[in-house]
């Protein structure tokens, strides 16, 4: 059968997705209803990546539907973009039982399909939420209190890109701190994302250019996120006094790897123990 779309990045997500709901290399395939695989735009420039499916994603197969995930959309508003503009996945495509914390052994099983997914969308920033998918693409055990707000510039899979760890919105719906750091970390996320890669063209030759020639077809986009140049202004400066992008003093050390542990980290599983919790009652912004 033809597929449903000549679009190249999009059949390579179908087939990949296909995979996924077949998928029985962990246990959670025993327990999950639905697989949730992710969704958005496969040619954005930005991918976001949580922790795991919780009750209402498992139920709708769709991932960052619950409390975190209106607060995932409240934050991209604050920047101009919406969840379509984006693409969303997780480290894991299944729900462990009562939402505890992912084990080693799914992480390892899902890890390919993670890795996959970004292979084929080539997002220019992969924006990751708390501490599991930020140690799990970065390779590092540094958790998200220290590296959050830092852009790390590395590869996934054959892709270059920045990974930009910022705090699980479940975490920050309970913790009115994290929520605004949270927020200002959002905040600058246009500027992560006008951060250079070495695929781009410099921009002189980019003004005489009729299309935008990176150099790893077959999953280039033409242009992305058109609505940030119509972002609202920041309701918060971005950092006026330091160059652009500098880590923010009090919050965090820059990710060396001689660094001691951190001290203290967000709450290890992020998700709400169950529906209807404080989350509701709270005013988000
Ligand atoms: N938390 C996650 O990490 N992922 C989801 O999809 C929902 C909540």
């Amino acid at each position: 059968m033809a597929p449903a779309t000549d679009d190249p990045v999009a059949v390579a997500l179908d087939e990949l997705r296909a995979e996924a709901e077949a998928c029985e290399k962990c246990l959670l395939s025993a327990t999950r209803t639905r697989v949730v695989f992710g969704e958005g735009d496969p040619h954005s420039d930005l991918m976001f990546v949580g922790e795991a499916p919780g009750y209402h994603e498992d139920q709708q197969g769709r991932p960052f539907v619950g409390q975190a995930g209106k607060l995932l959309e409240q934050l991209l508003q604050t920047i101009g973009l919406s969840r379509e503009q984006v693409y969303i996945a997780n480290v894991l495509k299944s729900r462990p039982p009562n939402n505890r914390d992912p084990k080693p052994e799914e992480i390892a099983a899902c890890e390919p399909y993670l890795v996959r997914q970004v292979e084929i969308i080539a997002p220019r920033v992969v924006c990751t939420l708390g501490n599991f998918a930020t140690k799990l693409l970065s390779g590092s055990q540094t958790g998200i209190t220290r590296v959050h707000g830092i852009p790390q510039r590395t590869h996934v899979g054959g892709r270059e890109l920045y990974l930009y760890p910022i705090f699980h919105p479940a975490a920050a719906l309970y913790t009115p701190a994290m929520l605004e750091t949270l927020k200002q970390d959002v905040l600058r996320l246009p500027e992560v994302l006008g951060l250079p890669l070495g695929g781009d063209v410099p921009t002189d030759e980019a003004a005489d250019a009729p299309v935008a020639p990176r150099a790893d077809p077959p999953v280039r986009r033409p242009i992305v996120l058109p609505t940030l140049a119509a972002a609202p202004e920041p309701t918060a400066p971005l950092e006026p006094a330091a160059p652009a992008l500098e880590p923010k003093p009090p919050q965090v050390q820059p990710p060396a790897p001689a660094q001691p542990p951190a001290p203290a980290q967000p709450p290890a599983s992020p998700r709400p123990p169950a529906p209807g919790g404080p989350a509701e009652q709270l005013g988000l912004f």
